[in-house]
């Protein structure tokens, strides 16, 4: 985003005033550049090492588009659903560069990802491993295990995922039971290697570097123990990003250094040949790409209390300071930052929790103006609903000065598309 020599707001080269006039708020603006420079500064992070393999983590937000952009940067994908592995497909991406991940997956699900070849399994738990397995006779399929590492990292309890009572992965205590019963039973599945995730929008490097010792640890005991030369490592995602004045994450470049000397480390003490290192970066890829603008409408100054001033969207579009009490920063698009007043930016949802930013100090906010909301290119449009039955937003990708739709907004006829009336019930 930068102020070009009008003195107007432009993304990707985009008027961002135009862009509300033109598509409407809210709207999901992505810019493209923003996207494919992080995609660069990640291989180039990791470049010391050969066998690095990035995987864009779909949950963040997925679509066509942004799957074509990530995929076209070399990235393979982490899904974690049916929906997001057709998404990946119609994208027309490498189906063989896709892990699919979850503590759940549906027969139906396996089933697609076999059909569509997708090139990794990662299996959860004993009961996909015979769900997979039955389903895996006709072809072999190449699998990784995912571990509980028992790490814990100081982030949203809702958003930490390694910690040791975590509903995802195998406990260490029970992987050689999990590895037995694939190399006795399993004919098709072919291990190769261990999975593990700690958290989401982690600021601290050193629990890459235990969740690495880990990983390197248990993969060279398996081998020796079973005599198996299972060589990739894949240490998810979770690298954080700035939300706030308040955010310090580490650079990827610093993250990348801590995360190649611990491998190192961890290679020498363990004597094993260096593994595939697979990396899932989800929000730190996507997150800075996207604003959401709205509109300001009402407002109402509570007296001797707080003055709210609302937009046209809000929890709908984005869950995120409802579910995690997450901080953004935003600013009006069409007035200078002079004559600031606190104000807290409520949503349009029928619910008091509705509310997206708390005490941010803005110049005199009235009816008409644009809310430019930084830093949602993550989990925002991924975990939208259509609460109070309310369209979801339309997105746009901006890049050299172009904009063009990718996420149609939804219309009324839209949202009762998927309605039906039982014929009792019509007169
Ligand atoms: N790999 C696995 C196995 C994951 O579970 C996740 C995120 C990722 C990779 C990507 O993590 P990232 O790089 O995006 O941190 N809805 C929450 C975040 C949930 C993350 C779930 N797993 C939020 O809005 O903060």
């Amino acid at each position: 985003m930068r102020t070009n020599s009008n003195g107007r707001l432009e993304i990707g080269g985009c008027d961002v005033i135009g862009l509300a006039e033109k598509y409407g708020t809210p709207l999901y603006v992505i810019d493209e550049q923003t996207i494919r420079n992080i995609c660069k500064d990640y291989k180039s992070a990791f470049s010391k090492y050969e066998k690095v393999k990035m995987l864009y983590a779909s949950k963040a937000l997925c679509n066509t588009a942004v799957s074509s952009i990530v995929a076209s940067e070399g990235f393979g994908f982490d899904a974690v659903s049916g929906g997001e592995i057709f998404t990946i497909y119609k994208s027309g991406a490498d189906m063989s560069k896709v892990l699919f991940n979850g503590n759940n997956k549906s027969f139906d699900e396996i089933s697609l990802a076999l059909d569509l070849g997708v090139g990794r399994i990662s299996v959860d738990n004993f009961f996909e491993i015979s769900l997979l397995n039955e389903l895996a006779k006709s072809k072999s399929v190449d699998i990784l295990l995912r571990i509980t590492p028992g790490i814990e990292c100081h982030t949203h309890e809702y958003i930490q995922t390694g910690q040791i009572d975590s509903k995802f992965g195998f406990d260490l205590s029970q992987i050689d039971e999990a590895v037995e019963l694939i190399l006795t039973e399993c004919e098709n599945l072919t291990l190769r290697g261990l999975h593990a995730h700690i958290g989401s929008q982690i600021f601290e490097t050193k629990v890459f570097s235990d969740e690495i010792e880990i990983l390197v640890k248990e993969l060279a005991r398996i081998n020796e123990k079973y005599n198996l030369k299972l060589d990739e490592i894949n240490i998810g995602g979770g690298i954080g990003v700035k939300y706030t004045e308040n955010d310090c994450p580490p650079s990827i470049y610093e993250t990348a250094e801590k995360i190649l000397t611990s491998l190192e480390k961890a290679i020498e003490k363990y004597k094993i040949d260096p593994p595939a290192l697979i990396l899932e970066p989800g929000r730190s890829i996507i997150s800075t790409s996207g604003v959401t603008l709205y509109t300001i409408g009402s407002s109402k100054q509570v007296p001797n209390g707080t003055k709210y001033v609302a937009i046209d969207g809000g929890m709908a579009d984005n869950p995120r300071p409802a579910m995690y009490g997450a901080d953004y920063s935003a600013f009006i698009v069409n007035k200078e930052e002079i004559s600031l007043q606190k104000v807290t930016i409520a949503g349009r949802f029928c619910e008091s929790g509705d509310i997206l930013i708390k005490n941010i100090n803005l110049p005199n906010p009235e009816e008409g103006d644009i809310l430019c909301v930084l830093n949602t290119g993550a989990y925002n449009y991924s975990m939208a609903s259509n609460y109070n039955r309310v369209q979801k937003p339309a997105m746009v990708l901006v890049n050299n000065s172009q904009s063009d739709i990718i996420e149609i907004r939804e219309t009324l006829e839209d949202l009762i598309s998927h309605d039906v009336i039982p014929d009792r019930l019509k007169k």
